[in-house]
Parts: C-alpha cells; sequence; structure tokens
C-alpha cells in the first residue's frame, strides 16, 4: 500500500455502514412482511453462506469484509468496493473467485481460502448477477439514487470510474471505449471531466479520440457525443450551460471549440490561441476566456463577444530565456483581478505557481512542489490547493497572502486531478503510472490507479479508493 494512510477506516466504515443500510427503505428494514425472494437470496448469498460467512461474518470480519446480506456486501472491506456493479470483471471479490483469467484478471489468495475452489457454475452464478447490476431481492441496483458523484477519468482504461460522495465507496465505472467493450487498441483516453452548473449534465473530453461525449448525471447514460477536432483537453461550460468551450491541445490546431451543449455540435471556434492551448477559466459573467498556451508560455484572454485577443507572457525579467514554462492550468482568483496559472516546467525549471496580476501585468511565483497540474479552491475561496504531480504532494496556497501555508506529502502516485467539495473534501487522481500496483496485484488486469479524499480541515488523507489506469479529470456532482 506504498504507505497510503488508511487511519480513519473505521470512522469511515460506519458512515457506510448507515448509508448502505439506508439503500433500501428504513422501513422495509424493520417490517414483518415476507420478504420478496430474487435472485440474490435464491442463488448468491447461499453460496456466500455455505463458503465464505466463516470468516466473513460480523464476529470475524477477515478484512471488514462481511458477506452475510446485500447491505454488508456492499460496504465492501477496507480496502473499499468488493463489487462494481454491471462490472465482474473489475469487481475485486470475482477476482478471487477463479483462476480462468479469460474472465476477468485474477487476484491471489483465491477464495475460499485454503478449502476447494467454487464450481464454475457458482463463479458464473455469481459472475451473472454482478453483470445484471447485483441486484437485491426487490431489483434495486447499488447505489441508483445517489445523487452526489465525483467523477474521475480513467485515461488509460477508457473508463469513467464514480464514486458515491456518501460513502466514499467506488459506486460504477462508465464505458467511454470505442467498441463499449474496454476495447483497448486504440485507447480513446477520457483526459477531463466537467458537470453542467444545473448538474443535469456531465461531458468527457476524449483527447485521442477527439470527441466529447455528453453524459445523464443522474443515470450516468449516454446522451450524444460531439466531434470537436484534434486532441480535446479542458472543458468549461457557459454561466447558462448552453454553451460548451473546449481547448484543442495540439500545435497544428490551436484553437478553442465552442460546442453548442444541447445539440452537441460545433458552434464556432476561436481565432489562433498558439500554441497548443490547454487549461481554461471563464469569468462568472461569461464574457472573458482565459486560456494557456502550453507551448508558448502565455495565457490569452478571448473576449467572447468581439473575439479580440490578449496576451499575458509568463517569463519575469531576468529570467533565463531558454526555460519553458508549460502552463498547463489557469483559474481566476475570486475577485477575478489575479490568474493562477500551474506551470509544468521542463528539464531545467521543476515548475511553479504563477500568479498573472490583470491590472498592474505583474507576475509572481509561488513555490509549490514540483509539476504541477490541477488546483480547487476551499469552500470559502481563502485557499487553493495544488496537485503536484511529481512530488506525489499537494500545496495549499493562501489566496490572499500568495503563500504555500501546508504541503500535504504522500497524497497518493503522481497526483493530477484535484476537486474540492462544497463541504470541504479534497478528492485527488492519482495517475500512479509508476510504482503502485493495487492492494492485491491481478493477475492479467490493467494496471490499478487511485484516487485519495483529503479533509481541508485537517489537511490529511482520509481515504484512498483504488480504480483503474491512469485516473485524471476530477468533477465532482452535488
Ligand atoms: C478460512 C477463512 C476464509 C474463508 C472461508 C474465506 N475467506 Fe476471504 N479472506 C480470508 C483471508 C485470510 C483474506 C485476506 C487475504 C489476503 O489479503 O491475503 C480474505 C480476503 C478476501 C477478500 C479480499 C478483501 C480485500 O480487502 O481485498 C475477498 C473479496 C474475500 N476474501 C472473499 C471471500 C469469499 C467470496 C469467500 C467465499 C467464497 C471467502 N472469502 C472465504 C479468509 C477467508
Amino acid at each position: 500500500m506504498q504507505g497510503l494512510p488508511f487511519r480513519r477506516v473505521k470512522v469511515v466504515k460506519i458512515i457506510l455502514f448507515f448509508a448502505v443500510l439506508c439503500l433500501p427503505s428504513c422501513k422495509e428494514q424493520i417490517s414483518k412482511v415476507p420478504e420478496p425472494v430474487g435472485e440474490f437470496e435464491r442463488n448468491v448469498q447461499p453460496i456466500f453462506n455455505r463458503y465464505c460467512v466463516e470468516c466473513h461474518s460480523p464476529r470475524n470480519a477477515v478484512r471488514h469484509l462481511v458477506l452475510d446480506s446485500w447491505e454488508s456486501l456492499l460496504m465492501g472491506s477496507e480496502n473499499g468496493a468488493m463489487i462494481i456493479p454491471f462490472y465482474p470483471k473489475f469487481s475485486h471479490l470475482f477476482q478471487h473467485l477463479h483462476t480462468d483469467t479469460t474472465l476477468s484478471p485474477v487476484a491471489p489468495p483465491q477464495m475460499p481460502i485454503g478449502r476447494n475452489p467454487l464450481s464454475r457454475e457458482e463463479v458464473m452464478t455469481i459472475y451473472e448477477w454482478i453483470q445484471n447490476g447485483a441486484p437485491n431481492r426487490e431489483g434495486k441496483i447499488p447505489f441508483q439514487e445517489s445523487f452526489q458523484k465525483i467523477y474521475v477519468t480513467n485515461q488509460a482504461a477508457d473508463l469513467v470510474a464514480v464514486i458515491d460522495k456518501r460513502s466514499g465507496l467506488l459506486m460504477r465505472y462508465v464505458d467511454v471505449s470505442a467498441e463499449g467493450g474496454i476495447s483497448q487498441n486504440p485507447l480513446q483516453s477520457p483526459h477531463y471531466v466537467t458537470v453542467s452548473n444545473d448538474k443535469r449534465f456531465w461531458y468527457v473530453s476524449l483527447i485521442a479520440k477527439g470527441e466529447v461525449w455528453k453524459f445523464d448525471a443522474q443515470a450516468d447514460t449516454l446522451i450524444a457525443k460531439a466531434s470537436v477536432g484534434s486532441s480535446p483537453a479542458h472543458i468549461v461550460c457557459s454561466p447558462d450551460d448552453s454553451t460548451l468551450y473546449v481547448s484543442n491541445f495540439s500545435a497544428s490546431v490551436n484553437r478553442i471549440t465552442m460546442i453548442d451543449a444541447n445539440t452537441m455540435t460545433v458552434k464556432r471556434v476561436s481565432p489562433p490561441i498558439n500554441a497548443a492551448p490547454h487549461g481554461l477559466a471563464l469569468s462568472r459573467d461569461g464574457r472573458r476566456l482565459y486560456a494557456t498556451a502550453y507551448e508558448s508560455d502565455r495565457v490569452f484572454e478571448l473576449d467572447l463577444e468581439t473575439f479580440a485577443t490578449r496576451q499575458f507572457p509568463l517569463r519575469r525579467a531576468g529570467e533565463p530565456s531558454m526555460r519553458n514554462y508549460r502552463p498547463y492550468q489557469v483559474m481566476l482568483s475570486p475577485d477575478e483581478r489575479r490568474l493562477f496559472v500551474t506551470c509544468n516546467g521542463d528539464a531545467t525549471f521543476d515548475g511553479d505557481l504563477r500568479v498573472i496580476d490583470l491590472e498592474t501585468l505583474d507576475i509572481r511565483a509561488i513555490p509549490v512542489g514540483k509539476y504541477p497540474i490541477l488546483m480547487d479552491y476551499t469552500p470559502d475561496k481563502t485557499r487553493l490547493y495544488v496537485a503536484n504531480r511529481n512530488s506525489n504532494s499537494v500545496s495549499v496556497v493562501n489566496v490572499q497572502s500568495e503563500v504555500v501555508v501546508a504541503t500535504i506529502e504522500n497524497v497518493g502516485i503522481q497526483p493530477h486531478g484535484l476537486a474540492i467539495s462544497s463541504d470541504g473534501f479534497g478528492y485527488v487522481s492519482n495517475e500512479s503510472l509508476i510504482g503502485f500496483v493495487g492492494h492485491h496485484p491481478t493477475d492479467g488486469g490493467l494496471r490499478a490507479g487511485t484516487s485519495s479524499i483529503i479533509d481541508t480541515r485537517t489537511n490529511q488523507v482520509i481515504k484512498v479508493v483504488e480504480m483503474l489506469s491512469f485516473p485524471a479529470g476530477v468533477a465532482i456532482r452535488e
């Protein structure tokens, strides 16, 4: 586990316990009416009763995993969710039940540990139940009523992972692959994700495919696809959600593509943003769009009424002329008088956080960790959290004084995305392209990645959620 903290597991488990118990209505829990019997009670629970509860019961819950009911099974173990509805392949419990890597990746040790393995028929009974969404006796799919969710793109798995905010459990994977089958070749590479202001939709950029896909944010089902040209990176929604601004992160395209969010067609393209626009920020009134030009060390301002552009260089007087800043992401300060820009840096320069004063044009540099990527404000907007990819840390910056007031170390391996909820929890995606292979490394599987949850009141990592390869963009719906 590479020393990642799991200190709050017990507290979280108690919260989970109530969260999951409340999935079926509490009235049903105490009613004396005979309960309907479904596939789970008829065929799945008997397998657990026969082979598993001996070591996974409330009294003897190995790895805090209890298999005596649907509710407790869905609370997962100390390592998080053990079942992902509709995805037996990526359900950790299923991976422990067999040794056939054509069915799913395989996680040793095989369960039931030290006993005869389950029959093929028993294994397939569990497979099909998960494939059908792991319903309970009323046909209810776990977390189907979950409203508050965190979306994390798994860029090298062509999936978007969905975390249930209340329980902190991974609740779904959403397939964004070419053939609807986790096809690995070629990858479409979901990079960035954003939720519309009205919370009804979310959008994901498929950077290798050149498309933005629109999803219903309640059911997480695909609504439409827009073809937006080469390398769509960042997406922002206009304040009224009618327009999407998408950066084409390509030195041969160099533009922002504007999409009609209702028809998902291209409305207009911007004048040239040279070169390789990446990060975007929109003023609150929806009139000014800022874009980082990754390959020219500048930030562009685009007036969305006149389409006039202005440019702000990032180099300060006296800095080496050979140095590349590689501005990745931009955010407006709460008073909209300054820009915060994460600069990835190059071989000669580790990167930093730059501040551009839009009135005086003064440029200041804040020393954060190496290769800073995405950032977000605390709910009161007094602090800015910055994910430092090559330092495995998050820097906490006082927005007013522009001073680093704390550094959270060992957040995960290669932190990339960062989003903070309205109640002050930071969700950090960790690319994990080196090092981490999962708490139980699997045979025949994709590389594992993680997202860490930070409590911004204590600046502690309170939970780590395992997911699939290359977690990148993060968005919260609440
Ligand atoms: C004799 C005791 C025993 C029995 C019976 C048993 N388990 Fe386990 N189980 C363990 C132990 C010990 C571990 C921890 C293994 C490890 O991490 O190396 C474990 C771990 C697991 C895990 C992984 C939990 C995690 O956090 O990664 C799953 C899933 C699991 N068991 C499911 C089952 C299922 C399903 C059955 C029945 C088919 C079963 N077990 C039967 C002892 C048992």
